[in-house]
């Protein structure tokens, strides 16, 4: 497979993704609330060229928070700020569509599309932490179907919204005292299971028409939601064979339903350890996982595949047959993605907890510079990825020696730009800018 350029997300976790990441000396758990420290992290990567900078986020505080620095800033406030202390990054945040209303989301996003010139892209979630519920007067957290249900309906209420005004409607003509082409904005009038909305929306089009919209979910609901609807797919491996396996599957998807697959960019996470040699990178990791707390990790375990495992040996065996049929599951991809480990290496719990403590199941690489690169080209050039989400084990060092030691290997061997030729993000991605629905679709000339 030839690889075209590959495209670079700088993932931006609070402290780092490792999850002792913050009790080392070269974090700073300090600035988790500081807006300088995420302009700082968003200027290093547009220095770098970068696609963009990402923010996951839920709407709970994590139960967790004794042993780890999360939580923090809400992403459309932090996107805001660094749209504004950048020029040419694109900007990701996560909103959920369980937890928001389509016509505020819309609203802010296109904001941010007005403020950023083009630049903005949508983390679409259906919100995996359950605890978001009794945050927003619900007993219970809607089912995974229900909640990817009512995100089908999200999606087509806010598109709807986006596509509202048609590119042309403001005239802003001062002879003739009128303002908007009134023909040119159209009243949505979406009535549906879930929503019912008139619009059009109180903003113009923006510059990308729409966000970029982003996904993240790699069920089966998830992968066909993503397959109708994202442009781009965050995903998390650990090896080849099932990177290979989701990419050649998501692109499938899409061409299944009408899409061109090149409209659609897949990027695995990568949480690079980066030494002058392979052992020396490796003792980083330990020292991270030597840090490491019981407590932290096996709630972490225990969350992710839904069984508690608090009161198991954690230098004995993985309960595999405790683990629920993966229906039942909360997190269907992941949960599977750690059960692959277990049958695959047959780890003791403590074993799993530091494989999983790097970076939550994405793909740790303890390695070189070249190595990191080596890895990097190979998952291209075998049909894995269209690029990476880049996940420093801890921030803000974490990203530099990405930047200094593996960018210039990628350049090198022709993967990753020099300069940006685009200003949107869509332009860096290579994604098309949509029509609006409501436009008059092109007459043919006539002869
Ligand atoms: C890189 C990445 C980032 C994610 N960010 C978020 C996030 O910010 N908020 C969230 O609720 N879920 C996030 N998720 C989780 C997914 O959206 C999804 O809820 C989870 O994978 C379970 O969905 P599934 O069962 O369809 O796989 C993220 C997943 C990945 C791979």
């Amino acid at each position: 497979m030839t690889v075209r350029q590959l495209h670079l997300n700088l993932f931006i976790y609070p402290d780092g993704h490792h999850e002792a990441a913050w009790r080392r000396p070269e974090s700073q758990p300090e600035r988790i609330t500081d807006i300088t420290y995420y302009q700082e992290l968003a200027q290093r990567a547009e220095a770098a060229k970068f696609d963009a900078v990402f923010f996951a986020d839920g709407p709970a505080l994590a139960d967790n928070i004794r042993y780890a620095a999360r939580g923090g800033l809400e992403p459309i406030t932090k996107m805001t700020a660094i749209a504004a202390a950048t020029e040419r990054i694109g900007v990701i945040g996560t909103s959920s569509t369980t937890y928001n209303e389509p016509y505020n989301l819309a609203r802010q996003f296109a904001s941010l599309d007005h403020l950023s010139n083009g630049r903005v892209g949508w983390n679409i979630v259906t919100t995996s932490s359950a605890a978001a519920a009794h945050n927003f007067g619900l007993d219970a957290h809607p089912a995974h179907a229900q909640r990817y249900e009512r995100a089908e309906e999200f999606l087509d209420v806010v598109t709807k919204l986006w596509d509202s005004w048609e590119d042309d409607a403001v005239l802003a003509d001062r002879e003739s005292g009128v303002y908007a082409d009134t023909d040119k904005i159209h009243r949505i009038d979406h009535e549906g299971r879930h929503f019912s909305v008139a619009g059009p929306l109180n903003a113009p089009r923006s510059p990308q028409g729409r966000p970029v919209y982003v996904q993240a979910g790699s069920s089966e609901d998830g992968r066909s939601f993503a397959a109708r609807w994202a442009e781009a797919i965050f995903t998390a491996h650990q090896t080849l064979e099932n990177a290979q396996e989701f990419y050649a599957d998501i692109k499938a998807r899409a061409r299944s339903v009408g899409r061109d697959p090149e409209g659609l960019k897949v990027l695995p996470g990568i949480s690079p350890f980066i030494g002058s040699t392979a052992a020396e990178a490796r003792a980083l990791e330990e020292e991270f996982n030597d840090l490491t707390q019981p407590a932290y990790s096996l709630k972490q375990l225990s969350n992710l595949v839904g069984v508690d495992l608090t009161a198991y040996d954690l230098d004995g065996p993985f309960p595999t047959e405790v683990v629920a049929p993966v229906g039942d599951r909360a997190f269907h991809s992941r949960s599977q993605l750690v059960l692959d480990i277990v049958a695959r290496e047959s780890p003791t719990i403590r074993q799993l907890c530091h494989r999983l403590a790097g970076a939550r199941g994405h793909r740790v690489v303890a390695g070189t510079p070249v190595d990191i690169a080596d890895t990097i080209q190979e998952w291209a050039e075998r049909g894995a990825a269209d690029g990476f989400n880049v996940m420093p084990p801890w921030l803000p060092g974490g990203i530099d020696v990405f930047i200094d030691e593996v960018v210039p290997l990628l350049r090198e061997r022709g993967l990753f730009r020099t300069e940006y030729t685009g200003t949107t993000l869509r332009e860096h991605l290579g994604l098309d800018r949509p029509a609006s629905q409501y436009a008059p679709t092109p007459q043919k000339e006539t002869a």
